[in-house]
């Protein structure tokens, strides 16, 4: 018999009883940005399949396709494992899967779930479909094109001879290209503009020439949430991969990502109010990543985040701020993807009080 779901002992809670540091999802946050990408993405006549490194949740994974994802993007094997051991079975793993170790585990997923993965080299090629075949089972490919990146991917001149060569071998298919434009969502907004629709060239360009080939091309992958919009505009993509601006942070603002909420929140508490001047709150970067900067406080005036040590959060007060021990801060991470992987649950509430817990099962899968 099948045991029903524990619940978790917060569902329910106030989050004045919550146990700190913990992450917060704000529901109603995620959900209007779920709505926005999924928005974006259809009015542009492009399917979503949102990234999830950042989130890392499949409970979170399945409302991104409740909420209209035709399935997810993921990094790494392992991080798909955790997907479809959480039931979310329709993966793309934007990255080249390499070494016999971890060919035999895609192998192996690949009976579980739907899986497509990017692909640069005939021999990896040659060695994925050789461990499918001894399982009997078969993957979809998109050809991976260095679209100005510089980092995986071929040049359009190469992406036939490798389009070819997934069509010929018979445990891949060819779903199309990916073209992840990384190198843009930094940019000042101009810059970022010209280099999006430079890196969309380059991935119409390999498109024409594996056409011109004789190859279909399904699939035209890519996008971030720097970016999706600018990208979406450019109509080259019929997948976007851009997840992270679902739970948005200060690192999405700064990027210049319009219209989304901060959904992903830092609860912490003050442990010590040593002077006038100064508060220890227990959140260091421990709890909030130490990747792109400071968080901010969000839900306190005349308080700031300073400094950050392993387990305490440095704050400076402004004159007169009434702060004392046992007061719980929420703080904006910098940069979500830095944050989550840090956490074991997301607590995912509305209304101050705690709905679900959702196990972070992709966190340490870097495999
Ligand atoms: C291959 C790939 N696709 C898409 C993204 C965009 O992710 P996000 O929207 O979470 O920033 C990334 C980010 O690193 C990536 O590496």
């Amino acid at each position: 018999m099948t045991q029903p779901p524990m619940t978790h002992p917060d569902v329910g809670k106030a989050i004045a009883e919550i146990d700190t540091p913990a992450l917060l999802v704000e529901l109603d946050a995620l959900d209007h940005n779920i709505a926005t990408m999924a928005r974006a993405a259809a009015a542009a006549g492009a399917d979503w399949r949102p990234h999830i490194k950042a989130s890392k949740a499949p409970a979170l994974a399945s409302r991104l396709i409740a909420g209209g994802a035709v399935g997810v993007t993921s990094a790494k094997v392992s991080e798909a494992e955790a997907m479809v051991d959480g039931g979310v079975t329709d993966i793309l793993i934007a990255n080249e899967i390499v070494g016999s170790t971890k060919i035999a585990r895609l192998a192996q997923l690949a009976g579980r779930a739907r899986l497509c993965i990017a692909a640069d080299d005939a021999a990896n090629l040659r060695e994925i479909d050789a461990a499918l075949a001894a399982v009997g089972a078969t993957i979809d490919v998109l050809v991976d094109v260095n679209v100005n990146m510089d980092r995986c991917g071929v040049p359009p001149d190469q992406a036939p001879a490798l389009a070819q060569l997934v069509t010929d071998l018979p445990h891949v298919q060819l779903r199309g290209l990916m073209g992840y434009e990384g190198h843009v969502m930094h940019l000042d907004p101009e810059e970022k503009e010209r280099e999006t629709i430079a890196a969309a060239d380059v991935l119409q360009e390999a498109r024409a020439l594996v056409e011109a080939a004789g190859l279909p091309v399904g699939v035209t992958s890519g996008g971030g949430s720097g970016n999706y919009w600018i990208s979406l505009a450019q109509g080259h993509l019929n997948e976007l991969q851009a997840g992270g601006g679902v739970l948005f942070d200060r690192s999405y603002e700064q990027m210049g990502v319009r219209g989304h909420r901060f959904a992903l929140l830092l609860l912490s508490q003050i442990i010590s109010v040593p002077d006038e001047n100064r508060a220890v709150g227990d959140a260091g970067w421990k709890a909030t990543g130490r990747h792109t900067g400071l968080p901010l406080v969000h839900d306190r005036e005349n308080i700031e985040v300073v400094g950050l040590n392993a387990e305490h959060t440095i704050y400076r007060l402004a004159p007169g701020v009434d702060v004392k021990p046992g007061d719980q801060v929420t703080l904006i991470p910098s940069y979500s993807d830095s944050t989550v992987l840090l956490h074991r649950q997301l607590h995912a509430v509305r209304d101050g009080v705690v709905q679900e817990v959702w196990p972070v099962s992709g966190a340490g899968r870097l495999q």
